[in-house]
């Protein structure tokens, strides 16, 4: 959601703005813009739907300085007027923001009272308002922005350039903002994957530091504290030149191939780099597993793990539906926190509120230097390399897999754990012969004509069935529903018609009587006429109940994660069949950093 990028320094801005806000157009967006700073003049350029060159855009004058931004509208329609950036009045500044005013209406009415003139629908452009007035007063364009930034409610981040003085001034609050230092200039960004490609050092601005560029130097003054901060440079373990399809015509399959490596790098982890987590979790009284959406469910299998494997009092939760638990939760219990990007605020807010607590917060996140790391007392990654596709595939099989090393590792059988898991991966190929591929695309020729289907899961496999059904609804955009197989005869089973596709996930490690289960379940809705769909273990494909069988890689109880590849294909070839926007897909932003 929204993404900030910037620059000074020797380059051309325009060049290096464009390209890194293409490469944070994963983040999702509906409209953009780019402002530069030529001779005292700021130029700008908005336009909306893609990144992309035109002429108007090959207008503005070559410059060494610029701010731009990737717009995901929240108060306002989709339109140029309310793309940012937001210019001044006297054009002497203009704005970029990430985040939500959350008290818009009382400023901007006690604005319009005083007569100021608003020209776009945006809580960026109140901003700009409060700091005008601000300026008006005799105050510096450096003062008018924090005392303004004082004024707004909710999670905030801003970029300003400055006319004046040729700087960028930055503040940060609640959504990510980091500053790459290079030879040739300063970067800024939402993320450090946007400017990857000139720079592996970094300072990772912390909630409510201003930043001030002004050619190569940066100065650090937090707000809050009224102090001067020494930056604190980072060097990032990976680099990535380019990031692009390679051979795939879409990142989605790219990154559902991949996981024949990302579920070894994500547990690569040795015992002792695990061993300060291992011993907190013994030492707890409950670990706590938070997450939303995808992570959500990888949440759940994790906390499945340690319950199973390693007999841990582990309970996943839901991270935007984490009240319900404040009045159980104690300082002695610990928390895991599961993110792609670690910008989601619906798992940032608990995480602050616990950590005031005093729960140790331990997390596993994908992207580096974000604000869920940052809070950690324990920080592990899921060194899967950028995830581009909106919708998660390979992040979500590398957090059920470090899930499963955890707990494995708790029950004494790390090396075990990693040889199981090298045999996952090497088995997974089965998944990606072009006569498997043909035989989905087949099926998904059948699929496409039903508007409805369910998915039956258990035990391991019960978040695979809701994270096979997510991943399918986010790109085919057909109804999909995954249900722990057991709720089917308390009322799932009214919902199946002639032909309607049930998914069934039956792998062989499980204990006969839940392989019985779902057996059962499949035979009820094929009763009913259900079109049914076995994913799992191929020795139930020679049952008559299955219409489609997709055979998985099953070793031990790690089948789970060899199981919803086949969902992420579907959904893949399905999505492709319909035409839709596979790495893209509409009303979905890959970094939910908004409430
Ligand atoms: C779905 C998906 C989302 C995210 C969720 C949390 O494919 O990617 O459901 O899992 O928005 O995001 P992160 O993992 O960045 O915390």
């Amino acid at each position: 959601m929204c993404g900030i990028f910037g620059y000074t320094g020797s380059n051309v801005a325009n060049n290096l703005i464009f390209d890194g806000l293409k490469r944070l157009e994963y983040r999702g967006y509906d409209s953009w813009g780019i402002a530069i700073l030529k001779e005292n003049k700021i130029h700008q350029y908005k336009n909306i739907g893609l990144v992309k060159k035109d002429k108007d855009l090959e207008k503005l004058p070559d410059a060494k300085i610029g701010i731009g931004h990737t717009r995901w509208a929240t108060h306002g329609g989709v339109k140029k007027v309310n793309a940012h950036p937001h210019i001044s009045t006297e054009k002497d500044f203009t704005i970029v923001q990430n985040g939500m005013v959350e008290n818009f209406d009382s400023l901007k009415k006690q604005l319009l009272k005083q007569k100021a003139i608003f020209k776009s629908e945006t809580d960026t452009e109140v901003i700009v308002k409060l700091v005008e007035k601000e300026v008006r007063s005799g105050k510096s364009l450096k003062q008018s922005l924090i005392t303004s930034f004082k004024k707004l409610e909710g999670r905030n981040t801003i970029a300003i350039l400055d006319s004046k003085q040729n700087k960028i001034y930055a503040i940060k609050n609640g959504s990510p903002l980091v500053v790459g230092l290079s030879k040739d200039g300063i970067y800024l960004a939402s993320d450090s994957l946007s400017f990857s490609p000139y720079t592996k050092k970094i300072v990772v601005l912390d909630d409510y530091d201003m930043v001030e560029i002004e050619g190569k130097n940066i100065s650090i003054f937090n707000i809050k504290t009224n102090r001067k901060k020494k930056p604190e440079i980072k060097t990032l373990k990976y680099q990535y030149e380019e990031i692009d399809k390679g051979k795939y015509d879409h990142f989605m399959l790219k990154e559902i191939v991949e996981q024949q490596k990302t579920i070894n790098y994500a547990t690569e982890y040795t015992l002792e780099e695990l061993k300060p987590l291992l011993e907190a979790i013994r030492r707890s009284k409950k670990a706590y597993i938070l997450g939303a959406g995808t992570a959500g469910f990888a949440a759940g299998q994790i906390g499945y793990f340690l319950r199973t494997i390693a007999g841990i009092d582990a309970q996943d939760v839901k991270s935007y539906e984490f009240r319900s638990y404040l009045p159980i939760i104690t300082s002695k219990d610990l928390i895991i926190a599961v993110s792609q990007s670690g910008e989601t605020a619906d798992t940032i807010e608990p995480l602050e509120i616990l950590k005031k607590k005093g729960c140790k917060i331990a997390s596993f996140v994908n992207m580096f230097g974000t604000t869920i790391s940052r809070m950690s007392d324990y920080e592990y990654y899921t060194n899967a390399g950028p995830e581009i596709c909106v919708a998660s595939t390979k992040v979500f099989t590398a957090q059920s897999a470090w899930g499963y090393l955890l707990a494995m590792s708790l029950a004494g059988k790390h090396t075990t754990a990693h040889r199981r898991l090298k045999l996952l991966t090497k088995s997974l190929n089965s998944l990606f012969t072009p006569s498997s591929f043909d035989y989905l695309k087949r099926m998904c020729g059948v699929l496409k004509k039903s508007e409805h289907m369910f998915i039956l899961g258990k035990g391991e496999n019960s978040f695979i069935a809701l994270e096979g059904a997510l991943k399918i609804k986010e790109i085919s955009y057909k109804h999909v529903e995954g249900f722990f197989a057991g709720e089917l005869k308390h009322g799932v089973i009214a919902l199946i018609e002639k032909g309607t596709p049930v998914f069934g996930i039956i792998p062989d490690d499980h204990k006969d009587n839940e392989n019985k289960d779902i057996i059962s379940a499949i035979e009820q809705v094929k009763a009913r006429g259900a079109l049914t769909i076995g994913i799992g273990s191929e020795q139930y494909s020679k049952l008559k109940i299955f219409d489609y069988f997709i055979p998985t890689p099953q070793i031990n109880s790690l089948s789970s994660i060899a199981n919803v590849i086949p969902f992420q294909l579907v959904s893949y070839f399905l999505s492709l069949q319909l035409g839709n926007n596979i790495d893209k897909p509409r009303n979905l932003a890959k970094s939910v950093t908004v409430k």
